[in-house]
């Protein structure tokens, strides 16, 4: 008989058994749906709900499960649905009729909101230390590349120059906003639901600051109907992972554009390419790519859980039980998204001759020579096109802005001196931009620095 089939004549179907059954992925719950249990247990007792006697035959059953689930001697059955009847049954064998008593004052709709949270309490916190090690690499990397010139993009057009410590800390920037989302996100998944009972809360005299003291809670859920029916938490740690796969396919993604012959810009290490089984020559960057596609993924499990949660009506509806398997997914591949793709990263070598070459053509000084006009008192606007029409001299005669000679600066403007062929040479034009947050050494060095103040 089902633990809930007392008003039922006649049992189940079995494709219904297995169409209903959750155990399949929330097996993955077993420790957190034990330590709610324990919790639970010692509150009953606790609050005179149950007698020391029976809370003890219960709670050690818990820790013996726990031990027995953790040596490979437990198989879960699909009969009992999921991860929560399956313990309590495995528990009632075990201890006797007393381990019925461990669902009083409590429903499953509490105890696996409670599960869940646990969970992803805890992940989120993984992911914090991930993310914190990717930050600490970016770090590194930029203190090594302060002095390394690249061309900055705008619509993958060469732009402006900059260096790649200024890129790189770029994505610092990214990543460290993803990291403080995340904070944010723990804090609200940090409310404890159980207690709540099914959706009502419950005739007993429970004490569910105790639980939530003994679960390392921060807070309680205010409303127990909000407690069982909501998984906003889910799907904020969703957006929260999406965000963070956006940023990495964007950095995987010019990491590709870098390690194609026509940039070469990079040298992936050998341990994070791969090669092709027919063409002898490849070397492919499959690892960035991978990434980029779990990006993808991620984003389905958001449109998946997002679709879940939409118009179902309060409390908990059965529709839920699928929240685990995008919130399981997003978990397992943001974390290794995140730890490979720091590993690429550093075992990744710039090629910072070719980087610095790429600066030479595109003419990427010319704002700069816009900008110097109108320091002489030119408005803005008017050196632009004094500037527009020397690029288009120069290519017409093959030729860059750093090859004309003052002569031929002084034929578009007699504001020029002596002194622009040295403000356009590529290193002058970083270093000239002073402005706070800009591209200039001593900037980026601020820019490190407040980043090592951020890791600690
Ligand atoms: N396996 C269920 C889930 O994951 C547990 C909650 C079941 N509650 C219920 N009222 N049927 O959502």
């Amino acid at each position: 008989m089902k633990l809930w089939g007392g008003r039922f004549s006649k049992s189940t179907a079995s494709i219904v058994d297995e169409f209903n059954a959750s155990i399949e992925f929330d097996q993955k719950l077993y420790k957190q749906d034990i330590i709610g249990s324990i919790a639970h247990g010692k509150m009953l007792c606790k609050c005179g709900i149950l007698t020391n006697e029976e809370g003890k035959k219960i709670i050690d059953g818990l820790e013996e499960i726990l031990k027995e689930i953790e040596a490979g001697k437990i198989e879960f059955k699909l009969e009992y649905e999921d991860i929560h009847m399956n313990i309590e049954k495995i528990l009632t064998d075990k201890v006797g009729e007393v381990g019925k008593k461990l669902h009083t004052a409590r429903s499953r709709n509490d105890q696996v909101a409670v599960d869940i949270r646990l969970y992803l309490k805890e992940e989120i916190n993984n992911i914090l230390i991930l993310l914190k090690n990717l930050l600490a690499s970016l770090i590194d990397m930029s203190k090594e590349n302060v002095d390394t010139i690249m061309p900055g993009y705008t619509h993958l057009q060469r732009a402006q120059p900059i260096t790649a410590a200024y890129h790189i800390m770029a994505y610092f920037n990214m990543f460290k906003r993803d990291y403080t989302r995340l904070e944010d996100c723990l804090d609200r998944t940090d409310y404890l639901p159980l207690g709540a009972g099914a959706l009502a809360g419950t005739t007993y005299n429970t004490d569910r600051d105790f639980l939530a003291e003994q679960l390392k809670f921060s807070h309680i859920c205010e409303n127990s109907l909000d407690a069982v029916s909501d998984r906003d938490f889910v799907i904020e740690f969703i957006s929260a992972a999406s965000i963070i796969s956006m940023h990495l396919s964007r950095f995987c993604e010019e990491i590709i554009i870098w390690n194609s012959a026509e940039f070469d810009f990079v040298e992936m290490d050998d341990s994070y390419s791969t090669g092709s089984s027919i063409m002898p020559q490849k070397k492919n960057p499959d690892i960035a790519e991978l990434i980029r596609g779990k990006t993808g993924r991620i984003y389905g499990n958001l449109m998946n859980i997002l679709t879940i949660m939409k118009s179902l009506p309060l409390a908990y509806n059965k529709d839920m039980q699928e929240d685990k398997i995008p919130l399981f997914d997003t978990v397992d591949n943001i974390k290794i998204s995140l730890e490979i793709f720091k590993q690429m990263l550093v075992t990744m070598k710039f090629k910072k001759d070719n980087m610095k070459k790429a600066t030479k053509n595109g003419f990427m000084n010319a704002t700069d020579v816009a900008d110097y006009l109108a320091k002489k008192g030119m408005p803005f606007r008017t050196s632009h096109a004094v500037v527009g029409k020397m690029v288009l001299y120069c290519i017409e005669n093959n030729k860059n802005i750093d090859d004309l000679s003052i002569e031929e600066f002084l034929s578009f403007s007699d504001c020029f001196l002596e002194d622009i062929l040295e403000k356009i040479k590529i290193e002058n034009c970083i270093e000239s931009k002073v402005s706070v947050g800009s591209t200039s050494k001593s900037n980026v060095l601020q820019m490190i620095k407040k980043g090592e103040e951020f890791l600690g």
